[in-house]
């Protein structure tokens, strides 16, 4: 069983200033709901209850978040407005959430790495919150992901077909197609140019790993712009044994950029019209 779920949110979001200035990227919200919520939200539903925050200076708001506001409370108390806290506390009763600070900012798969301690020596996945990503009412991304982990007990990336004038925002990886949507990793590159990109499969922020990665990343050298990138640990784990990569179903939004985080608002916005 899987969890435990690790959130790298120590970046400064700086796509988003003057917005993240003062408040973490994370806490951004999409419709009344910030995105780190919809990601613990998808891995509450895959059967996870410990989420493990990687955070630096200035995450305080995501702390709070995820913890009682008694004054807040007993304000709206018996209000119209009481049932808008209904889904935060249902998370705050089921889950345990821990911290700790990614002190300088050395990539990925460094921020992956500090959550060694919370982790332990357990698969365990990744969400990187400004990927929003929903399936409607189907099993959400972690859900699917899951269901193969359990199957091949190996490390697995979210893969998505992007444009290929896209693939240097991304790891990108090519593969064996070994079953449906599945590949077995054979190469893996982080943030290649077009024409040096092995296919347009791109790697999103959804993963699980088998905690052997610790060691790999541990000794992974600094690369692409000087930083530890988790995308070379992972290719080290597919030369040693085996990585695979899933076109997960549903839709992912890039909430890291401003088109992406419009897009996903006016998604969400449409779905509750039409809820109502
Ligand atoms: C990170 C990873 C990259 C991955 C991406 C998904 O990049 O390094 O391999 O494709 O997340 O969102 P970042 O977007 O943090 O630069």
């Amino acid at each position: 069983m899987i969890k435990r779920c690790l959130f790298p949110a120590a970046g400064y979001g700086t796509r988003f200033l003057p917005a993240t200035k003062a408040m973490p990227k994370e806490m951004l919200p999409v419709m009344a709901k910030p995105l780190i919520q919809y990601g613990v939200e998808e891995a509450v539903e895959a059967g996870m209850d410990i989420m493990a925050i990687i955070t630096g200076r200035g995450k305080r708001a995501i702390e709070d978040h995820f913890d009682i506001s008694y004054e807040l409370e007993s304000q709206i108390k018996g209000s119209s407005k009481e049932h808008l806290l209904d889904d935060i506390r249902a998370l705050i009763d089921r889950c345990t959430f821990t911290y700790t600070r990614q002190i300088e900012m050395k990539g990925l798969g460094d921020a992956i790495y500090k959550g060694r301690v919370l982790i332990g020596n357990e698969p365990f996945a990744v969400v990187l919150a400004d990927d929003l990503c929903t399936n409607g009412t189907e099993d959400g991304v972690l859900s699917q992901m899951v269901k193969i982990y359990n199957k091949y007990r190996c490390s697995i990336v979210a893969v998505q077909e992007v444009p290929m004038d896209q693939v240097s925002k991304y790891g990108v990886i090519a593969g064996k197609k070994i079953d449906e949507d599945l590949f077995m990793v054979e190469t893996m590159v982080e943030k290649p140019d077009p024409e040096e990109a092995p296919s347009n499969l791109a790697i999103i922020g959804r993963y699980i790993l088998t905690p052997d990665i610790f060691d790999l990343i541990a000794q992974t050298k600094p690369g692409k712009g000087g930083e530890i990138q988790i995308t070379d640990a992972l290719m080290a784990q597919a030369e040693k044994g085996m990585v695979m990569a899933y076109k997960f179903k549903g839709r992912r939004f890039d909430c890291g950029s401003i088109d992406g985080f419009v897009e996903a608002t006016n998604y969400f916005y449409q779905q509750q019209k039409g809820e109502a």
